[in-house]
């Protein structure tokens, strides 16, 4: 069996390492636009980030589905998952770091009105957690894929409105206002959930353990938006953004914004 050849049936080529990967097509999406030694890092780990992104977002909607489906077992194995990617995510910032000021600046201005403001993959993780913003997907041109993508997701219930569906249907009191709300709107603090958290934390091992997972993956996303600001003051100080905004000083504003603000809340209460 080893040596038997795969055909792929889209070619009826035999199918190998690199056409089954697309290593041709994957190796020529660098395109420097200069000659600086250190613009392919930046363009690489870029690529790599929004890859990754890719790949957060399919298990984010299969976490989604697992707790729909009071799986939270299965739900919870794929939170690790998730989580572990975040690590590779704030890891890979280190690499990024070996790039001096200076050499950034020889090829920054080359990247004009480009910035990180315009991953729709980021945005869209965020919506996929429940930090909702209508303005946000103003920024993508009407009819782009980017757009369309954050146009459903804005619509569609996150992973914390599957949670207290989940939780409703474990028995536990989730008032209907939540179980109903719009879920194109950004998940604000309740006093009535962390009521109900705090009986989960004390009681139900099984559940706690699940809200434990998604605190890890709040906190996984917030320990990249703290690497990633330090990363731009050591990078471009307290210079503006290529996107235009005030730079690491609007950043420092997103750092320590939960996605879940009820599970931190009641931290203090416990
Ligand atoms: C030298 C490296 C980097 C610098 C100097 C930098 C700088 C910045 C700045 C100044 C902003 C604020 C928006 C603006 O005005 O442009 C920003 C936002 C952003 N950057 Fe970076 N960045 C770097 C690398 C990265 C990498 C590797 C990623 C990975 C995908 C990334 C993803 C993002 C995202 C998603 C935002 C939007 C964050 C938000 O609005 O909460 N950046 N970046």
């Amino acid at each position: 069996m080893a040596d038997k050849q795969l055909i792929d049936p889209a070619t009826a080529e035999t199918l190998t390492y690199g056409s089954y990967l697309r290593i041709d097509d994957l190796l020529s999406l660098q395109r420097p636009r200069s000659t600086e030694h250190d613009e392919i890092l930046f363009i690489v780990i870029h690529q790599v980030y929004e890859l990754w992104f890719k790949e957060v977002l399919h298990e984010m909607d299969r976490a989604r589905q697992l707790l729909e489906g009071d799986e939270s077992y299965r739900a919870q194995h794929t939170l690790k998952r998730i989580l572990t990617i975040l690590k590779v995510l704030v890891a890979q910032l280190d690499i990024l770091e070996t790039m001096t000021p200076l050499e950034f600046l020889t090829f920054r201005e080359r990247l004009e009105a480009a910035s990180g403001f315009q991953s729709d993959q980021f945005r869209q993780l965020e919506f996929a957690l429940g930090l909702k913003s209508e303005h946000a997907i103003g920024r993508f041109p009407e009819g782009s894929r980017a757009r369309h993508a954050l146009e459903r997701r804005l619509r569609e219930p996150s992973l914390w409105d599957a949670f207290l569906r989940y939780l409703a249907r474990e028995g536990y009191p989730v008032p209907a206002a939540h179980l109903r709300r719009d879920p194109a709107a950004r998940v604000e603090a309740s006093q009535e959930i962390q009521e109900i958290l705090i009986k989960v934390y004390r009681g139900d091992p099984k559940n706690s353990e699940l809200c434990e997972r998604m605190v890890d993956l709040d906190e996984g996303v917030q320990e990249w938006r703290y690497r990633h600001v330090k990363m731009v003051e050591r990078t471009i100080g307290t210079k503006r953004g290529t996107g235009g905004s005030a730079g690491a000083e609007y950043l420092k504003t997103t750092v320590g914004r939960p996605a879940f603000p009820d599970l931190w809340e009641i931290r203090t209460k416990l």
